[in-house]
């Protein structure tokens, strides 16, 4: 198979490259503000005590972590994800836990030959959002899970409704030309972000009993003001638009983006709006 004709290998070379990096670097910090997503995720999923379950996207296992802890010892926790220096860290975490019930492969889960009927659940925090071809994506992890087996996962919502996004575009946006503006449901952070597509999606995939719940959250960000604007210009898809310019304008948006957030910093953290969907569908 030639490169190019591999499926999804824009966001392999994307996740094995300074975005996964920068994961890595951040995890702390990731994991910390996203955890009340994946919370409300979990909750909606149901994660059976002993069950078998899978984490699409795990990145650096956070989530993955969680889900064993949940399962227990008579349970089992697959990580699936396509960036090796995210693995590695997810591969380390698990050890230094002695969760010995986890086990991380890296490989795309969109056409990975998971055991027939094996799962209870499969679980992502904002991990599925990434495919090239969704719906065949979503059939083929439908194959893993046992008849009346369950999907459950967080992604976002619209991106304006994603502060954490959108203050960091805005002043990026001071000093660089925008990006080209991705087509409706495009691989990438906001791909699900119309209930329809997720709907349509999951249901030619052969999901049924779809639901999305809105979920509102306030990204909490700790540290000092300058810490939290170089942490910001590096995460989602802001982040994209800093990396590409000139060093010199990065270090003036970082330093705008300082300003702009420094009226909200309450002596230990600011708080910037973040919207996402739950969803939740059976195999
Ligand atoms: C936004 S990150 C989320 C990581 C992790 N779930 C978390 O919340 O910390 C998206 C993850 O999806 C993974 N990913 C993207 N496409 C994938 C695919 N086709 N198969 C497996 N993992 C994929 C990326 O490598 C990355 O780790």
């Amino acid at each position: 198979m030639e490169a190019q004709d591999q499926p999804n290998s824009d966001q392999i070379a994307f996740w094995n490259g300074d975005a996964g990096q920068r994961w890595v670097d951040d995890q702390e910090a990731m994991d910390a503000t996203l955890a009340p997503f994946d919370e409300a995720a979990m909750e909606a999923l149901g994660v059976p005590k002993g069950g078998e379950v899978i984490d699409l996207g795990c990145g650096c296992g956070g989530t993955t972590l969680e889900l064993a802890r949940r399962t227990g010892p008579m349970g089992r926790v697959l990580g699936i994800d396509i960036s090796t220096p995210m693995l590695g860290r997810a591969r380390e975490r698990a050890s230094a836990a002695s969760l010995g019930h986890t086990l991380f492969v890296n490989t795309d889960a969109s056409t990975y030959r998971f055991e027939a009927q094996a799962f209870d659940c499969a679980f992502s925090r904002f991990g599925v959002m990434f495919f090239d071809r969704p719906a065949a994506a979503f059939a083929n992890i439908r194959k893993a899970l046992r008849p009346g087996g369950r999907l459950g996962f967080a992604c976002w919502r619209a991106l304006a409704e994603n502060e954490w996004v959108t203050l960091a575009r805005d002043v990026a946006l001071r000093h660089v030309a925008p990006l080209e503006p991705a087509r409706p449901g495009a691989p990438g952070p906001f791909a699900f972000a119309e209930p329809a597509h997720v709907a349509s999606v999951l249901g030619r995939a052969g999901f049924t009993g779809i639901t999305l719940r809105p979920v509102d959250h306030a990204m909490r960000h700790a540290g000092e003001v300058a810490e939290i604007a170089a942490t910001m210009a590096r995460m989602g898809p802001a982040s994209r638009l800093i990396a590409d310019a000139p060093e010199n304008v990065r270090g003036r948006i970082v330093e705008d983006l300082a300003e702009a957030i420094a009226p909200r910093h309450d002596g230990k953290a600011i708080d910037l709006a973040a919207a996402a969907w739950i969803v939740t569908a059976n195999a």
